[in-house]
């Protein structure tokens, strides 16, 4: 998944002969997840036809300040356009519409929002290499990214004049490719890798019976997103589940039993800055595994369980650099229970889930929790979708580790 998925992306689109190629850039936002709609400055319908991008974006394109409708006449809410944009690109953007830019004019509605859009701003030039290198069009780059608009420099080469040197308007994968990067390097979690654990553990008692639990990963797999959408890279290691996960950041990790848990998490444990233990591991294991299937013989059968390894206690004890973070299902003294589980395993901050709470637990798409760190400052988030509750936690450790 692409840290563009989700986005809504308005991409504005001038009068330079590389219009042309807004129509593969249309394509690579929705490629990437995005939702696209595009505003033309009337001019460049002379290059590209406003039909062509919204068949691909699937949206109406949008040029004037109002539209006839038979008889209606019908306003273009720039300001609202201006407001739904996550990132408004502009691409390829003339000499003459960024000088407009840089100068606060705005007579056509792709100038007017820009002058009310409120979102990162990048803008893809394109042009004669004569107007590139002009005095005039180096103070226009420098007004712009004084605005805090980011310029994707244009490429060198053959140019529509004729003429070869820098002018072009870079790819349009290579725009995808330079938003992409600028947006990770400006998340909080740039540069860090995550370690959680997830999901049930299965147990074997013989080839095909196992000791399990209901535990269905969703939380830690949400953690997963959460921690990936801020810049993390995350190693993910689950435990048996039905769920499915697809983000560049993300590495999973399959295992099924406490011990393949415990393997895998110690193996990354080293390389990472942040480790959760979001996993029901199983606390006991049959001692021995039959070989063979067990045959129903006697009227009871008793199995011999032994303990697992603590993992999370275990990377409290190794310990260094890495912040650490517990989760805590709790029935009764519950803040006590979690304070002391949060010392005992060497936690800096512990999730507690009470089972008293509704909607809180295992299968539940929803989740409450308070959060304890190790300061004993005590923070009670009100029930939340597990998606919701995995950014609070996630905003957490953020200010905590800063
Ligand atoms: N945990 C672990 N390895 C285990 C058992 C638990 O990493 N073998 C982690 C879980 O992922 C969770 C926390 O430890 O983050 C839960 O601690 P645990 O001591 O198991 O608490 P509870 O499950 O709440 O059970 P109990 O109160 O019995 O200790």
């Amino acid at each position: 998944m692409s840290i563009l998925s989700g986005k809504n992306i308005l991409l504005g689109v001038t009068a330079g002969i590389a219009a042309y190629k807004s129509a593969s850039l249309v394509r690579e936002f929705i490629k990437a997840g995005a939702t696209v709609k595009v505003v033309m400055t009337p001019a460049s319908k002379d290059f590209v036809t406003p039909l062509t991008l919204s068949t691909l974006s699937k949206n109406p394109v949008e040029s004037h300040f109002y539209e006839k409708d038979n008889d209606n006449e019908l306003w273009n809410n720039h300001v609202e356009l201006g407001l739904w944009a996550d990132y408004f690109v502009i691409a390829p953007a003339t000499a003459n519409t960024m000088s407009k830019m840089a100068n606060g004019v705005c007579d056509n509605l792709l100038l007017a929002t820009y002058l009310s859009a409120k979102c990162p701003v990048y803008i893809a030039p394109a042009m004669d290499l004569d107007m590139y290198k002009h005095q005039s069009t180096t103070n226009t780059f420098a007004k712009l990214n004084s605005f805090g608009n980011t310029i994707i420099p244009a490429t060198s080469g053959e140019l529509a004049s004729g003429l070869v040197g820098q002018g072009r308007m870079a790819e349009p994968e290579d725009i995808v490719g330079f938003i992409t990067a600028d947006i990770l390097s400006q998340l909080p979690l740039k540069g860090q890798k995550v370690l959680i654990t997830a999901g049930p553990t299965y147990e074997a008692i013989d080839p095909v019976r196992f000791i399990g639990n209901h535990s269905s990963g969703k939380m830690g797999f949400e953690l997963a997103k959460a921690a990936a959408n801020l810049g993390a890279e995350v190693i993910l290691i689950t435990g048996p589940t039905n769920l499915k996960l697809s983000h560049s950041l993300i590495t999973v990790i399959h295992v099924v039993s406490a011990e393949e848990m415990y393997k895998a998490s110690h193996k990354e444990f080293q390389y990472v800055n942040i480790a959760i233990a979001a996993a029901a591991v199983a606390d006991y294991r049959p001692k021995e595994i039959a070989l063979n299937k067990i045959k129903k013989k006697e009227s009871t059968l008793t199995l011999k369980l032994e303990k697992t390894k603590d993992i999370l206690a275990s990377l409290g004890k190794i310990k260094k650099h890495q912040f650490l973070v517990g989760f805590a299902l709790e029935t009764n003294n519950e803040i006590e229970n979690a304070k002391s589980k949060l010392k005992r395993k060497n936690l800096d901050l512990i999730v507690l889930n009470s089972l008293k709470d509704k909607g809180a637990g295992f299968k539940s798409a929803t989740n409450k929790v308070t959060l304890i760190d190790k300061l004993d400052n005590i923070q009670e988030f009100p029930l939340k979708s597990k998606t919701e509750v995995a950014k609070d936690i996630i905003n957490e450790i953020i200010v905590r580790n800063a």
